[in-house]
This record gives C-alpha cells, structure tokens and sequence, in this order.
C-alpha cells in the first residue's frame, strides 16, 4: 500500500515502515559515528521502542555492542492497516542488530503486567542468564495495576489552582490561551501510580529475586524537570509528583541492591519531541522556542544524542558518575543553560501565531512529530508500494 500520515490531534494513525527502518538506521549511524562505549553487555530496556527507550537500545546495541531484550507495547500490523511506530522500529532494530551479529529479541505487551515480567524473565533467563543494565523508559497514560486489578489512568493537569499560559497547536502554528483545571488528590495519586516508581521498583525485584542481575548492575528510569515557564503544568503538576515518587524510587532500589553492588540513576533528560510529550499542553510551544535557539548555538540534540552523551559522558566512562545535589545524573545541562533559558523567557513572552515561525522552530517541531511515524525521511520514497505487515523477528 502507499502510506500517507494521516494526522489526528496528537498522534498520527499511520506509520511507514520504510521511514521507521531509515529512523532507526540513522540513529545507529549516528552511534557508530560516535565511535564504542564499553558499556553494559546484556540490557533490558522497559519502553524499547520509540522515543528514549529506542534510543537506548540503539545506544546499547551498537555504542556498547550489547545483547538487548526491548520491552515495549505496540500494535502489529493488520492487512491495509499499518503497525505503531514503534512496531516497525523495532522490526528494524532486530534486523540490523542480527546483521551486526548481536542478540537482540523483544516482548511485546503491558510491561505493568505479571505475565509481561514473567515472559520477560523467562527470556532472559534462557538466553541470558544475568543482565547488567535495565533501562525504564515508560511513557503511558494508563496502568492495570498487577495486584488490584485497578485502571489507573494519568493526567496532565497542575496542582493547587488552574493554570493559565501561552500554547501552540503544533499543526496550524495557532497560539491560545489554554487554561488547565487543578488536579484533585485521586488525579495526584492515579498519576504517581501509572508514572511514578513503584512499577520499576517491581520490575528490579522480579529480576533480583530470581537471580537475573550481575553483580554490579545498574538501572536507570528517565525523568524530567524543566524551567519555571513550565513548571505549573510539569514538575509542579501532577506528573512532577510522578517523577518525584520515581525520583525517591531510584534510592529505595539502590538500597536494595546493596549486597549485589547494584546502583539505580534517575537521568534528567531534555524535553524533545515524543509521542508522550506532544500530548502535553504548553510543552510543544516551549520545544519550539528551545529548538530554535538550541539549533542557533549548535547545542541541540533529539533522543539519540542525548542518551549517546548519557552512555559515553557519564554512565560509561570508568569514573564516578556525576549527580547533582538530589542525586540525579544531568543530561538536560545544555537545555537548562541560563543564557538558553533567559532568552526563552523574553521569547515565550513574544509569540503569537504570527511570529511563531519565525522566532520558534515550529517547522523543526513538525518534522520531528512527522518523523516519529516514520515520515519526512530523507532517502525514502513515500509514493513507492510499500508492504504494511512487516514482522518483528522475535515475536
Ligand atoms: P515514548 O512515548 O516515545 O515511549 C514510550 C515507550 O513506552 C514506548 O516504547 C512504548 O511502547 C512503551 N510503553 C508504553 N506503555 C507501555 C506498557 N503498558 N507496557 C509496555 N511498554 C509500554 O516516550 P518518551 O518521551 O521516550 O518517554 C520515556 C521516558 O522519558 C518517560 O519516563 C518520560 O517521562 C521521560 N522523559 C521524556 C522527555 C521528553 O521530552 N519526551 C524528557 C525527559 C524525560
């Protein structure tokens, strides 16, 4: 079939998988370009297939040279309906990782599931034996919770009192006014619940409690903090007590690691353009803002650069790893330069939808969002007859 994008608020509802394949084969360029990471050999990486998980295993894989198990939940493909990206992503990655003559094999399903963990386990145990990096990497508005049976589903709303600023429709470049209600306590307590810590922490003692983690292993949870113009709606809302709870987490683990030298990080990432945060009110005009002056101080990078930076400049370079004061590991330094900050403080002040194009980088936002899906890539050709029901090799 010829597959177009076709658009729908924040998601697109189609996927190329020539455009994911390319995706994936510039990010492991990309790696390679970088030169190896004597890194961690055998990683699992919870949310593998798009956004900062794929990098992760594109950056383990092919930086490390590391056998990978990607978790990650996606829809296969139908016939005249294509997969989710990360489906395709993932098709690719374990091709390209079989040509490199490396392991790599995938799980597809609700990683907050028993019977996921189990399969996952299962796996590991079989081909694996013990690993020595688990990276978490979900982003998902909703959570089965294993024990209760109970759907919890996230928000994205602010605490205390409703939040009113500047946002952009990424689509149209029209920028209003959105106003966000506060959350109530069941909003806070169902968000820490779907993003916060607990389910990681389930996953490291599922793992430990039948002998599947080296000694020394490490595991890492992404998390974000942001500047004050988003702060209402992030770090200060609902999902911010997410990410304090996963934050407070990463200590607990650690603790419990102790006897086998483990240590759990908690990596503060830069905002980019994910399926996850395109759904955030205020974020994309932010992204575009950042992007643009990013991009002018030759400073900006997307997920593979970030977690390429993160392997090699401060998990894997034989030294203590840097921490700030809360004891986080910081890759989101250059987003949170001052001089970057205070001019997106004069600019957010600024934009309208007249201006936006020119003072922002909507049209860097758009390409980004596009690529996600698989579209807007260099070197495909999107009029050619393309077969959806690409198979995950392992799957
Ligand atoms: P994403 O939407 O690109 O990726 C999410 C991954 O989770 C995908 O692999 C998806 O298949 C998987 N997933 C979702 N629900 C699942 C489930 N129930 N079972 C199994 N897999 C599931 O998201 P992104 O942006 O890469 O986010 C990953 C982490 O990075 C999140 O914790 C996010 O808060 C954090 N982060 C994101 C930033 C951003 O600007 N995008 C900035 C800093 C941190």
């Amino acid at each position: 079939m010829i597959i177009e994008p076709r658009m729908r608020g924040f998601i697109c509802l189609t996927s190329h998988p020539k455009g994911c394949e390319q995706n994936v084969k510039n990010q492991i360029e990309y790696v390679k370009s970088k030169g190896p990471i004597d890194g961690a050999k055998k990683v699992l990486i919870i949310g593998a297939s798009t956004g900062f998980g794929l990098a992760s295993r594109i950056s383990s894989a092919f930086g490390c040279n590391a056998a990978t198990i990607g978790v990650f939940f996606e829809k296969p493909p139908q016939v005249n309906k294509t997969a989710s990206p990360g489906w395709y992503n993932s098709a690719s990655l374990e091709v390209e990782a079989t040509k490199a003559g490396l392991y790599a094999k995938s799980v597809n399903g609700d990683a907050f599931s028993d019977e996921i963990k189990r399969q996952t386990l299962d796996l590991i145990k079989a081909d694996l034996g013990q690993i020595d990096l688990i990276i978490y990497s979900l982003a998902s508005p909703v959570r089965m919770h294993p024990k209760s049976g109970v759907l919890h589903r996230s928000s994205l709303k602010p605490i205390g009192k409703t939040f009113t600023n500047k946002t952009v429709d990424f689509h149209t470049g029209n920028v209003t006014q959105v106003s966000i209600d506060a959350a109530n306590q069941d909003d806070i307590d169902n968000t820490v619940t779907v993003m916060g810590g607990e389910d990681w922490a389930m996953w490291i003692e599922a793992l430990k409690a039948e002998n599947l983690l080296a000694n020394g292993a490490k595991t890492i949870a992404y998390s974000y903090i942001g500047p004050s113009l988003t702060e209402a709606v992030y770090r200060k809302g609902t999902i911010g007590r997410a990410k304090d709870h996963l934050e407070a987490t990463a200590f607990e683990i650690t603790e419990s690691l102790k006897l086998l030298n483990g240590q759990a990080y908690v990596s503060v990432n830069k905002a980019l353009v994910t399926q996850a945060s395109s759904a955030i009110p205020v974020i994309p005009l932010y992204i575009s803002l950042l992007y643009k002056l990013m991009k002018e101080e030759g400073i900006h990078e997307g997920c593979i650069e970030q977690i390429q930076r993160l392997y090699a400049d401060r998990v894997f370079t034989g030294k203590e790893i840097p921490l700030d004061e809360n004891g986080r590991i910081r890759i989101d330094d250059w987003e949170m330069r001052d001089d970057i900050q205070e001019k997106i403080a004069i600019l957010w002040e600024k934009a309208t939808t007249e201006n936006l194009s020119q003072i922002g980088d909507l049209a860097g936002y758009k390409q980004d969002f596009l690529n996600l899906f698989g579209f807007g890539f260099e070197g495909v050709d999107y009029l050619a007859d393309v077969s959806e029901m690409v198979q995950v090799p392992s799957i």
